[in-house]
């Protein structure tokens, strides 16, 4: 089978579309015929190693999973002996931010991995858009209190997180307005953004009025631009760590200022993030966000280089099988 493969960790020139066995599974293990995958920024990252700390989860000094790939929507087209949880013929998704070697035609799985059947009549191109950015976005939200009908603002409306984040957020009842690129408001004025900023020619810190919480779902700016937006007991949190880490710094000392604290959650729970992706997708209150590029599984140098350079929009998706 063909696979996207790389031995060591390093650029995008470490990255070889080449031939290897197809897996053979265990009793515990599920056989995937993937469909598609998306080439997100947990993957460049998994490419390059970086940040470094990533290495002790994915690899030390060189990574554990030869092939690529973070998430996947395919199909179970064989099952080992053993297991339970799972048919032939069903329609999956998963993620695992520490690698899956999903970036090939095939895959196999133990039961016990994070995996989620699709909900309803939703394509694999829909699932696999609502995994990467659902989970880091859900991440970002659990440490924040959230009232029904209070109003959030989220930067970076056009990133896999952001995206994620709006429609998250929309779908509890809250009021939220946007920062993004300019082609992108009408897309989410008439899915309930009540006031859009373009990035590249507004200045959203000049807002006359207050949020909840800010989401920096891009980490392009920074708490103390943002504080001044913030009700009392408001929250800034970002997907970045911010200028010399602060962002982590003032997670942890923010209770020495007077207004407006600082969250960095760390991800975590991916079990429980698939299943409400799984939710939110099946009552039709979620819809990935997906970049218009086709990408060949033989151009994927250029499309992850194209995914780090932080341009793409939403999910950048890459296509082994059609649905
Ligand atoms: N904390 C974690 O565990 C974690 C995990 C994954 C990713 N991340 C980080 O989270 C960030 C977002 O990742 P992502 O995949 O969601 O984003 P992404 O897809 O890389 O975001 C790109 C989009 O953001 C837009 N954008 C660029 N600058 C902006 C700004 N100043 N304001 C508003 N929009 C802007 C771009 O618009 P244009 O079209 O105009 O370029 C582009 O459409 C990355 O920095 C990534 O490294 C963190």
């Amino acid at each position: 089978m063909k696979a996207l493969v790389r031995k060591k960790y390093g650029p995008y020139d470490s990255l070889h579309w080449m031939e290897v066995p197809k897996p053979e599974i265990g009793p515990k293990e599920l056989l995937i015929k993937v469909h598609c995958n998306t080439i997100s920024r947990t993957d460049c990252g998994l490419l390059e190693g970086k940040p470094y700390l990533l290495r002790f989860f994915s690899g030390w000094p060189r990574p554990r999973k030869k092939i690529l790939g973070s998430d996947f929507a395919g199909e179970i087209i064989d099952i080992g002996s053993e297991v339970s949880k799972f048919r032939r013929g069903e329609k999956v998704f998963g993620f695992n931010d520490i690698g899956l070697g999903s970036q090939a035609e095939y895959l196999a799985l133990s039961e016990d991995a994070p995996i989620e059947h699709i909900p309803g009549q939703h394509s694999y191109r829909e699932a696999v858009s609502s995994i990467e950015g659902g989970h880091y976005a859900l991440n970002m939200l659990r440490p924040l209190k959230l009232q029904k009908g209070s109003k959030v603002l989220v930067i970076g409306a056009t990133g896999a997180i952001g995206s994620a984040a709006i429609q998250i957020l929309r779908a509890r009842g809250i009021r939220v307005d946007a920062v993004g690129p300019e082609a992108y408001r009408d897309y989410w004025q008439v899915r309930g953004v009540e006031s859009y900023w373009d990035y590249k020619k507004q200045d959203f810190c000049k807002a006359k009025r207050k949020y909840a919480h800010v989401i920096d779902a891009v980490g392009k700016s920074h708490f103390f631009k943002c504080r001044k937006l913030l009700l009392q007991n408001g929250v800034y949190v970002s997907s970045e760590l911010g200028p010399f880490a602060s962002n982590v710094w003032l997670s942890w000392f923010g209770f020495f200022m007077p207004k407006g604290k600082v969250a960095f959650p760390i991800p975590k729970n991916i079990p429980a993030s698939l299943k409400e992706m799984q939710s939110l997708m099946g009552s039709g209150k979620f819809e990935g966000l997906i970049d218009p590029t086709k990408i060949n599984p033989r151009q994927a140098k250029s499309a992850y280089q194209y995914a780090g350079s932080g341009t793409k929009i939403g999910n950048l998706l890459l296509e082994w099988h059609q649905d």
